[in-house]
């Protein structure tokens, strides 16, 4: 019998569905080379989900993701929405799916191809062979903590977020952190600000008790504001960073410049449960919508694509698969094919030959069915 499988699309906004449908198409040339089928279900999500049906996810989309194999998506947001209720953002949408699949780690690997060494605003000799993995929590911290409000005093308007982390949460984030370091350059960076935070002297209290049951890894703390700064000035000494939902949040964009464009980065989210196959977990590009270059076929499909990659192996298990796909990125990149993002003003492609390419490359690599 042939193994099937159950993915949801979810392409949301902006740039989302034409890099989404470069996935789908290099997902269906992987699964027809590698003798797997794909059922595909697809829904709204974002502002595309507040157009259709005035909220940026339904319950019952999360209960359809949550009986799929694993989902993916493109991204939300955009101008259109910026001015509704907080409560319904296109945001608000994709923070509801994290929290109601329990997505609690984060994973955004920043690996600096070779080809684009060139690419990125810093000097080449300080981004070539940049491979790090950022390791972000997703469903704590001051993302969902209460109260989270704004409100009038007679004295002027106020208002509140809270940071809340209890050790459970820590805990499998950093462990997970040092598990996935174990199979790399077994070096865990835990990222926080403890020398002004409660939250984060708690964070490096349990990272150190962690870090005592892996004496093969090395660990070190590294606070916040010096470590966005060697982020960019000795990226080289980096493998596996971990940190909590904002820190995680704003040094996973800095460290983005790294690989020459937002554009090339993929990543996971990945819950706790999983079947027999495989972890469960949503992938997406880190690039979000881009409204400014929507639907003109601008957008670089290498996020969504090594997104593709990233689900290929931690969800379905097939390692082999994953690693064709990336190296047909590889391939391609090798071969000067460049969009917009990463052409420096010279030749680019668009989205969709870009993907074309790609899947040219991955054929000949997994050969024919
Ligand atoms: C990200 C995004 C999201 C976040 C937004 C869209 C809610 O910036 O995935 O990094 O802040 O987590
Ligand atoms: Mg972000």
């Amino acid at each position: 019998m042939t193994t099937s499988y159950n993915i949801l699309m979810l392409p949301g906004d902006g740039v989302g569905p034409e890099v989404l449908d470069e996935a789908r198409q290099t997902l269906d040339v992987v699964a027809a080379r590698s003798g797997f089928s794909v059922h595909y279900q697809e829904a709204n999500i974002g502002g595309a989900a507040v157009d259709a049906h005035g909220v940026p996810v339904r319950d019952e989309d999360i209960e359809t993701a949550r009986a799929s194999s694993a989902v993916m998506l493109g991204a939300v947001g955009g101008p259109k929405w910026e001015a509704i209720d907080p409560a319904i953002r296109p945001e608000a949408g994709l923070l509801k799916l994290r929290q109601a699949l329990g997505l609690f780690a984060n994973l955004r690997p920043i690996k600096v191809y070779d080809a684009l060494a060139d690419a990125s605003p810093l000097k080449s000799e300080v981004v070539r062979g940049v491979d790090m993995l950022i390791v972000r929590e997703l469903t704590g911290g001051i993302y969902f903590g209460e109260p989270s409000k704004q409100w009038t005093t007679e004295a002027g308007r106020r208002a509140v977020d809270t940071l809340p982390y209890g050790e459970e949460e820590i805990e499998r984030i950093v462990e997970l952190a040092f598990t996935l370091a174990a199979g790399r350059n077994k070096k865990v960076t835990s990222v926080d600000k403890a020398n002004v935070m409660a939250s984060s002297r708690l964070w490096r209290e349990i990272a150190t008790e962690v870090g005592a049951r892996h004496p093969e890894i090395a660990l070190d703390h590294a606070l916040v504001d010096s470590c966005a700064m060697r982020i960019i000035s000795r990226p080289l000494d980096f493998d596996v960073l971990v940190m909590e939902n904002m820190f995680g949040d704003i040094l996973s964009d800095e460290a983005a410049v790294l690989a020459g464009s937002l554009g090339m980065l993929p990543s996971a989210s990945l819950s706790a449960g999983g079947d027999a196959d495989g972890i469960f977990g949503l992938y997406e590009p880190i690039h979000g919508s881009a409204p400014d270059i929507a639907g003109q076929g601008l957008a670089n499909p290498c996020g969504a694509i090594l997104s593709l990659a990233m689900l290929l192996r931690t969800s379905l298990g097939r390692e082999a698969e994953a690693a064709a796909v990336e190296a047909a990125v590889d391939t391609v990149l090798v071969d000067g094919a460049r969009t917009r993002d990463i052409a420096d003003g010279g030749t680019s492609l668009s989205t969709s030959e870009f993907g074309d390419l790609v899947r040219q490359a991955l054929g000949d690599t997994l050969g024919t069915a």
